[in-house]
């Protein structure tokens, strides 16, 4: 069995400060962002209060344990990659170049995938997932016990960061998942025709990849659903504008002009569903 590592946010940081101060024996707490709590033994196991300040002091940052250091949830190339803390939730959101890739405002990021789950996930469905990024969609379609899912995440730093994460561990564990680490734009056409029972497509914003909202691509995905297969389909804000144009109406139009029927908005989660 793999060693489970320590997370710590600045929440939980302020826990252990406070223990510490007040010379606690233990302290409940939690050590994997939320997932569970664990009695610490404040005599047994010492801690790093200077550490644990710099954690206390970065509100939107996720740090974690590991050989007695700690280090940030972040991955640095040309661009930066982190797990970000929002005030409302102990799960964490995906935030790149500052840019986050989930919504935190009204919804967390759980609640909002599984509302996205709600809307195409069915018992002993085949699925494609197009846009892992943590997976919280994936693993929201899994508890609808469906059959198996494939989800594809063109960023190989973003699929480092989901293995650092806790909330993100089904991913990885659960042998219903099969993970392509490639762009949805190429591996798509890779896919047999009338294969799945329902497409979750959770792209960024319009302005950060136009292309997996564009005819041809909605057209991939047409082709790959079985007959009366659920699309659901991430817009982002209604009434989104970006270089003049109307971003959900023009979906809208394309959808259906790719043949899609029953073409829906669903505002509670920004998207739309509809059927082949
Ligand atoms: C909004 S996030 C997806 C959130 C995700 N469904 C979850 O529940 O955590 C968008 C993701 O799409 C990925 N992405 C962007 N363009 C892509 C493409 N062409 N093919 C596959 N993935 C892409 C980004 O790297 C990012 O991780």
């Amino acid at each position: 069995m793999t060693e489970q590592k320590i997370f710590l946010d600045a929440y939980t940081a302020d826990v252990l400060l406070r223990a510490i101060e007040t010379r606690s024996d233990f302290v409940e707490v939690s050590l994997d962002l939320g997932l569970s709590t664990t009695s610490v033994s404040l005599k047994e196991q010492s801690w790093d209060i200077e550490s644990l300040t710099k954690v206390s002091e970065n509100r939107d940052s996720v740090y974690f344990i590991d050989g007695g250091e700690f280090y940030q949830a972040a991955v640095s190339t040309d661009h930066y990659y982190r797990l970000f803390r929002s005030e409302g939730s102990t799960v964490p959101a995906l935030m790149i170049d500052g840019v986050l890739m989930h919504r935190i405002k009204d919804v967390h990021p759980w609640q909002d995938a599984k509302m996205k789950a709600n809307l195409c996930a069915r018992k002993g469905f085949k699925m494609l997932e197009i846009c892992t990024g943590l997976g919280y969609s994936t693993i929201a379609c899994l508890g609808k016990d469906i059959q198996s899912i494939t989800t594809i995440e063109k960023d190989e730093n973003v699929i480092k960061l989901a293995q650092i994460n806790p909330w993100s561990r089904k991913l990885f564990s659960d042998n219903r998942v099969q993970l392509i680490n490639g762009d949805a734009i190429s591996e798509i056409k890779k896919l047999n025709r009338n294969q799945f029972n329902a497409v979750l497509h959770d792209p960024p914003r319009f302005s950060m990849g136009s292309e997996l909202y564009a005819l041809d691509f909605y057209q991939e995905i047409y082709r790959v659903l079985k007959q009366k297969g659920i699309l659901y389909h991430y817009v982002g804000n209604p009434g989104s504008r970006y270089k003049k144009k109307d971003i959900p109406k023009g979906v809208l139009k394309r959808l259906r002009e790719a043949g899609f029927q029953d073409v829906t908005k669903r505002e509670e989660t920004l998207g739309v569903t509809a059927r082949k």
